[in-house]
C-alpha cells in the first residue's frame, strides 16, 4: 500500500512525454545499434558502451561483428580471439563476461536471448539497467534504466541532494525510474534519457538552455547544476590536537627524545601537551604546569596554529612559546639543543617547519 501512494505521488506522465518527444527530434537517430530489434547486436553495443564513451566504441562496435557475425560465432570462438578483439577497450572483465554469457545464451535459451529482464540480469555481465535496455530495445519491454548518466538527470531534476551511491538513494531512484516509465514508446524514452545524459545534461557545464526538462528541474531552478548530484563523500579521518611547547632560554630550545615506537617513531620533537583529547580549547593552566617542569616561566604566547595530515589522522598542532628565566633541573628524555644548529636535529617535518620558519625570526629577536 505504502509502495503505491509512493507510486502515485512519483507518477507523472509529462515528464516522459517531454523526453520522447524530444528525443524525436534531438536525440540520436542513427547509431549502428539503432534501428534493430537484433538482441545480439544490441546487446554486444550495451556491454561496451557500459564504460565506454560512443565515439570510442564504434571502431570496436564493427570490427566485433565483423569478426563474430552471430551469437554462435561468439560463443563458439577461443577466448584468446575474443579477448584480441576487446584489446584496447579496457576493463576486460566485459569481455570475460560477454563471451560467458554468449556461451550461456547458447546452452541454456538455444541462442535466443530472453525477452524478460529479470532472466537476462541473471546472465554474466548484464545488471539491472542493461537488461532493461536490451528488454526495451529488442522487445519494446517497458523496463526501466538507471546508469550513472540517467542518474545523474534524475538527481539534479528531482533535486536529490544525497549522495545516489548510497543504496537507500539508490533505492529511491529506481522506484522514480520504475514509476516515470510511458505507456508507450518505451524506445524513444529509454534512447531519451541516454541521449539527454550524454548530450545535454553532461557532468559539467549542462546545456540547460536546450533541456527539454529545464522547466521541471530543481537544479535548474536553484543554480544547483554543478553540485548535483552530489559526490561521493570523502572517507573523514580522526581528528587530534596538541599544544607543542617550544621552550626557549637563552639561545637554546627544548627537544624531546620520542619513544622509538609510535608516530615520529625515534626522533626528536617538542614536549606535547594532551595529545589525544577531543577538540577544544586548550587549558592554559596545564600548559603553564607541563612548562613549569622545565625551569621559571617568564612568559606564553600562542603561535599561528597548524595542521599536519597523517595517513590514519589529522594533527591540529597549537604551537606555544614559552620563554624561561632559569631551567630547571635536567628532565630525563629532554636536552636543550642550540637554535642555530637546529637544521642538524632529527626532529620530524612539520616542527622542524615550525621551528624554522614560523619561530626563528621572532623567538630570538
Ligand atoms: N549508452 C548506453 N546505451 C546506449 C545507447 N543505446 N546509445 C547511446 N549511448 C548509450
Ligand atoms: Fe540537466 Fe540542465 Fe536539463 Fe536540468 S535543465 S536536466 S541540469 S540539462
Amino acid at each position: 500500500m505504502k509502495q503505491l501512494i509512493e507510486f502515485d505521488t512519483l507518477a507523472d506522465p509529462s515528464f516522459s512525454s517531454a523526453v520522447i518527444t524530444w528525443q524525436k527530434s534531438h536525440g540520436r537517430h542513427a547509431l549502428p545499434w539503432q534501428n534493430t530489434r537484433d538482441a545480439y547486436r544490441i546487446w554486444l553495443s550495451e556491454i561496451m558502451l557500459q564504460q565506454t564513451q560512443v565515439a570510442a566504441v564504434l571502431g570496436y562496435y564493427a570490427r566485433f561483428l565483423e569478426r563474430f557475425p552471430t551469437l554462435h560465432d561468439l560463443a563458439a570462438a577461443p577466448s584468446e580471439d575474443v579477448m584480441a578483439q576487446w584489446s584496447g577497450l579496457g576493463y576486460y572483465t566485459r569481455a570475460r563476461n560477454l563471451h560467458a554469457c554468449a556461451r550461456r545464451v547458447v546452452a541454456e535459451y538455444g541462442g535466443v536471448f530472453p525477452s524478460d529482464p529479470a532472466l537476462l540480469a541473471d546472465l554474466p555481465g548484464i545488471g539491472r539497467s542493461t537488461a532493461a535496455a536490451i528488454s526495451a530495445f529488442s522487445s519494446g519491454t517497458r523496463a526501466a534504466i538507471l546508469d550513472g548518466n540517467v542518474k545523474r538527470v534524475f538527481a539534479r531534476v528531482f533535486g536529490v541532494d544525497q549522495y545516489p551511491g548510497e543504496k537507500r538513494v539508490e533505492d529511491a531512484l529506481w522506484r522514480r525510474a520504475v514509476a516515470l516509465l510511458p505507456e508507450q514508446d518505451i524506445e524513444s524514452y529509454t534512447q531519451g534519457l541516454m541521449d539527454l545524459g550524454a548530450t545535454l545534461c553532461t557532468r559539467s557545464r549542462p546545456d540547460c538552455a536546450r533541456c527539454p526538462l529545464q522547466e521541471r528541474c530543481v537544479a535548474y531552478a536553484t543554480g544547483r547544476t554543478e553540485e548535483l548530484p552530489v559526490r561521493k563523500p570523502k572517507k573523514t579521518i580522526p581528528e587530534r590536537q596538541a599544544a607543542m611547547l617550544l621552550l626557549v632560554h637563552g639561545d637554546e630550545v627544548l627537544l624531546e627524545q620520542r619513544a622509538d615506537s609510535g608516530i615520529w617513531g625515534g626522533l626528536m620533537s617538542l614536549p606535547e601537551v594532551g595529545g589525544h583529547g577531543a577538540r577544544g580549547a586548550i587549558d592554559e593552566h596545564a600548559l603553564v604546569t607541563a612548562a613549569g617542569r622545565f625551569g621559571d616561566v617568564d612568559e606564553m604566547s600562542a603561535l599561528l596554529p597548524l595542521v599536519h595530515v597523517f595517513t590514519h589522522y589529522k594533527l591540529h598542532i597549537a604551537p606555544y612559546r614559552v620563554a624561561l628565566t632559569a631551567r630547571g633541573e635536567p628532565v630525563p628524555g629532554h636536552l636543550w639543543w642550540k637554535m642555530s644548529a637546529i637544521e642538524q636535529a632529527p626532529l620530524p617535518a612539520p616542527v622542524k617547519k615550525l621551528l624554522a620558519e614560523l619561530a626563528r625570526p621572532t623567538l630570538f629577536s
